[in-house]
């Protein structure tokens, strides 16, 4: 296709390493898409005749027919999807098929498919998320009183819920949809049109090929349009945060369903088995998740270290935007799936939560609040009462509640019996009641407006 200036054919070594077929075949119906709003733009602007453009678009069809059927056939000679869907054109319908290309370049035509392509990937990202945040709601309900150890350095701090425990990644989703809806929101102006690098001498119609496309208006400047590939790098950004957020969950998981926490049977078909010792049930999948999400991150990293030296306008190094951004987005889908499965179908033992819930002096702070509240002593001083009661009950290897009146009266005179009433699991939740604690009424209240924004009502 662009032969016309040189003696020689290009090596194979040259053919090899020009072929973007291999990937950039995934892009065939936004390919497809592209030409069609491109050509009826053509015939409408009359820059091609209303006949060619109508044996051009129906050409089109019969090329996406084909790829339906049988799939993209890869010849490197065609370099690309662009070329190799001209190319197929081009026998289907003879001559007409060369004046697609008027008014346009493979740069534009790379920036549009891409994009559509991203936004695409975008929309099932946040259709995923939502069902994952359906999950995590549905249990967090169920679970809104149950008793849990909270744990800060991984040490047991104060009992918490369930319910509330889950709905905090209820929150990180939310906050991963709204990077995705930014990034589409930011991303969503057409490049068609901008054709090399300059723009173009003929009268074509910008306006109508992005309506047709569904972008919200024509990109602004010819040059970034063509070199931009902020689009696809917001998109990674906002893979690699969820994945992130994905890995966390994965890696509690792990954790609740290793013997010594037991707080969670995985579900079956979500773990697998050990071809040696019969007795394991391994949490293959969250391992991979939290091991997808490390890909996720390298695929930000490598196509930012690609574009990060590229001067104006397209570079070939830009044609290896897309084994990353394609890869991140298999590999989220798959996160997503797997977590959202792992969260429906997980069974919580709520009563060895609420046991471990109990250990590690977990209430000590409500004991400490009761003295501020009930005693009026300032709360360092409530602190360091409370912490020789913790000293005292760890050298009879006892719970906080088991110490008796006297023994806890020997540390401050103020405590009486109402004490006892503050130090159980279930009281210590329940006075943590302030906005966004996790007392089992404020999980409720999140949960049902949680299950309002879902829709799930
Ligand atoms: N296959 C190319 C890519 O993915 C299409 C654009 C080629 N443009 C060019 N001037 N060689 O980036």
């Amino acid at each position: 296709m662009w032969g016309g200036r040189f003696a020689e054919g290009p090596s194979a070594i040259m053919r090899e390493i020009n072929a973007s077929i291999p990937f950039d075949k995934a892009l065939w119906r936004q390919d497809i898409a592209a030409s069609k709003a491109h050509v009826a733009m053509l015939g409408a602007q009359g820059i091609v005749s209303a006949e060619d453009a109508a044996t051009i678009s129906d050409g089109l069809d019969r090329v996406a027919a084909e790829y339906e059927a049988d799939g993209v056939p890869e010849d490197w000679d065609l370099e690309d999807i662009h070329m190799t869907t001209e190319s197929r054109l081009s026998e289907l319908i003879g001559p007409a098929a060369g004046r697609l290309h008027t008014a346009r370049s493979r740069n534009d035509q790379v920036a549009t498919d891409f994009k559509l392509w991203v936004r695409d990937a975008l929309d099932q990202a946040d259709a995923g998320l939502a069902d994952l945040q359906r999950a995590l709601v549905e249990q967090a309900g169920a679970h809104a009183g149950t008793i849990m150890p909270g744990f800060t350095h991984l040490q047991t701090a104060q009992p918490v819920t369930l319910g509330h425990h889950l709905m905090a990644y209820y929150e990180m989703i939310a906050r991963d949809r709204s990077r995705f809806a930014d990034a589409r929101a930011r991303m969503n102006f057409s490049p068609l049109g901008s054709a090399a690098l300059a723009g173009t001498g003929f009268p074509i119609d910008r306006e109508a090929t992005a309506r047709a496309l569904g972008f919200d208006a024509p990109t602004r400047n010819s040059l970034d349009a063509v070199s931009d590939r902020d689009f696809a790098l917001d998109y990674l950004m906002a893979a690699s945060q969820c994945a992130l957020h994905l890995s966390r969950l994965a890696e509690e998981m792990i954790l609740w369903a290793s013997q010594p926490f037991g707080f969670i049977r995985l579900p079956d078909a979500l773990s697998t088995g050990s071809s040696i010792m019969p007795q394991k049930k391994n949490p293959d999948a969250a391992e991979l998740v939290r091991g997808h999400a490390g890909r996720v991150i390298g695929c930000a990293t490598a196509l930012m270290i690609t574009m990060k030296g590229l001067p104006l306008a397209y570079s070939k190094d830009m044609q290896d935007d897309k084994p990353p951004v394609f890869e991140a987005s298999g590999l989220l889908a798959l996160s997503i799936a797997a977590m959202t499965g792992m969260v429906a179908d997980s069974a919580f033992d709520t009563a060895r939560m609420r046991h471990a819930a109990e250990l590690g002096y977990a209430t000590a702070t409500d004991l400490a609040d009761w003295l501020v509240r009930e005693a009026d002593i300032p709360f360092r001083e409530a602190h360091h009462i409370t912490g020789s009661a913790v000293r005292l009950a760890e050298s009879k290897g006892v719970a906080l509640d088991a110490l008796s009146l006297q023994e806890l009266k020997a540390m401050d005179d103020r405590i009486d019996e109402r004490v006892f009433a503050a130090l159980s699991v279930e009281a210590s939740v329940a006075a943590r009641a302030s906005y966004g604690g996790t007392a089992p009424d404020q999980v409720r209240a999140r949960v049902a407006e949680a299950r309002t924004a879902l829709g799930m009502e």
